[in-house]
């Protein structure tokens, strides 16, 4: 009797760790007793014409540190479900039917999808159409609900760490005014992670509204302390203050963002005569070898993904609830964006550390003793006085020096 095979393919933009991905399903395919095959080009291999490789221990040896995917990737293409139930678009009855088919012939047990929002969205609908698929999560862009980290995330923002890094060096020497443009969609994930590592001074993202006034006005009390160079960090998603996103609109596909970094740049130039430059990391983001991080997670998901084939959880995708690898339903992953808390602890730490999100509130730079300070009050049913919240300021402060 012939072995029993399970299907895998990546699909929609690449990221490091996905060939980490592919190894962990392949191993532990084999150990378990099973047969692999990858399917190329995304979801393109699955119909019309069929095109896939088998898959074993072999021809994935060394993989594990190898950036972008063995299996080649297609985004958007024929296959394009996009996010979100009110944004749902059906797909082709004929390539559901084509699809079911392959996996049917083929003999495959269960299909392994690994994808960002888009292509999850692709993965339920074909769970609903009864083609037996499991999600792996996988976007630099982080912004999948349920699961608190996809794959590609870390390896993202480490190279636009080492970026802010390179320029804090050449913006110190001449004094300028630095601006790097990151990827990251309508997330600011990785301007937030990023700027807080690469010690950005002021933090742009979608989720914050802000000024220019606010963004001149930190840069300006940097300067005023003898700092006489800021590194700015933009998200590519973030609004413009008076409104909208800049990128090109693509026919039929979402508007392919970029070149915020420029137009805030020049902004800054103008307001405040300062040599201000830009540089845009784009898909750099996306290349290059995952980070241990990312391939310990990227692996766990693989290995699990089997799990869920061999379990029969068809229609759930794996996700990490640290410290544990979990699984929740793939419409639960996709229904919504996970976007950048504006009130969470990441971005109330950067405030603390005086940190601007272009935003009035970067100014109050004690928000973590006020808050203790709302606390004790609330506790005590009496309001906070100004005085109260600067004291524990300046307790906090010398026990820090101290
Ligand atoms: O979703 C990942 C991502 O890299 C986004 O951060 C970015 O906006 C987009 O893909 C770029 O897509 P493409 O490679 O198709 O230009």
């Amino acid at each position: 009797m012939s072995k029993k095979r399970i299907g895998i393919l990546t699909s929609g933009g690449d990221c490091p760790g996905l060939n980490a991905v592919i190894r962990g399903a392949v191993k532990t395919s084999e150990q378990l007793g099973y047969e692999c095959i990858g399917f190329l080009k995304g979801y393109e291999g699955l119909y019309d014409p069929v095109r896939y490789i088998n898959l074993t221990q072999k021809n994935t040896a060394g993989i594990l540190n190898q950036g972008g995917t063995i299996l080649g990737s297609t985004n958007k293409g024929r296959f394009a479900a996009t996010v979100g139930v009110a944004d749902r678009v059906e797909l082709d009855p004929e390539l559901l039917d084509g699809v079911k088919t392959t996996i049917n012939q083929l003999g495959i047990e269960g299909l392994v999808c690994v994808g960002g929002d888009g292509s999850l969205a692709v993965a339920q609908q074909f769970h609903e159409f009864g083609i037996p698929v499991v999600g792996v999560p996988k976007t630099i862009d982080n912004d999948l609900s349920a699961t608190a980290f996809t794959f590609g995330f870390d390896s993202a923002i480490d190279c636009a760490t080492n970026a802010l890094d390179r320029l804090h060096t050449t913006a110190a020497s001449h004094e300028r005014i630095m601006v790097l443009e990151v990827m990251g969609r309508h997330a600011g994930w990785i301007a937030l992670h990023a700027g807080i590592a690469g010690g950005g001074d002021v933090i742009l993202i979608p989720e914050i509204p802000w000024t220019y006034e606010d963004v001149c006005h930190k840069i300006l009390d940097r300067e005023s302390k003898g700092k006489r160079f800021s590194l700015v960090v933009v998200a590519e998603g973030a609004e413009l203050p008076q409104g909208g996103r800049v990128g090109e609109a693509q026919s039929g596909a979402q508007e392919r963002l970029g070149g915020i970094g420029q137009i805030v740049a020049e902004e800054i130039e103008r307001r405040l005569h300062r040599e201000t430059r830009t540089s845009v990391l784009g898909h750099l983001q996306r290349g290059g070898a995952p980070t241990t991080f990312d391939r310990v997670l990227a692996t766990q998901y693989g290995a699990h993904a089997v799990r869920l084939v061999l379990e029969g959880r068809f229609g759930e995708m794996v996700c990490y609830h640290p410290p544990e690898i979990e699984s929740v339903p793939i419409i639960e992953a996709v229904n919504q964006l996970r976007q950048v808390e504006p009130n969470g602890s990441a971005v109330q730490a950067a405030r603390a550390l005086g940190v601007s999100f272009g935003d009035h509130t970067s100014d109050e730079s004690v928000f973590a003793v006020q808050s203790t300070a709302t606390e004790a009050a609330t506790a005590k049913d009496v309001e906070v006085d100004a005085e109260f919240v600067l004291d524990l300021a300046e307790a906090a402060a010398e026990e820090a020096m101290s």
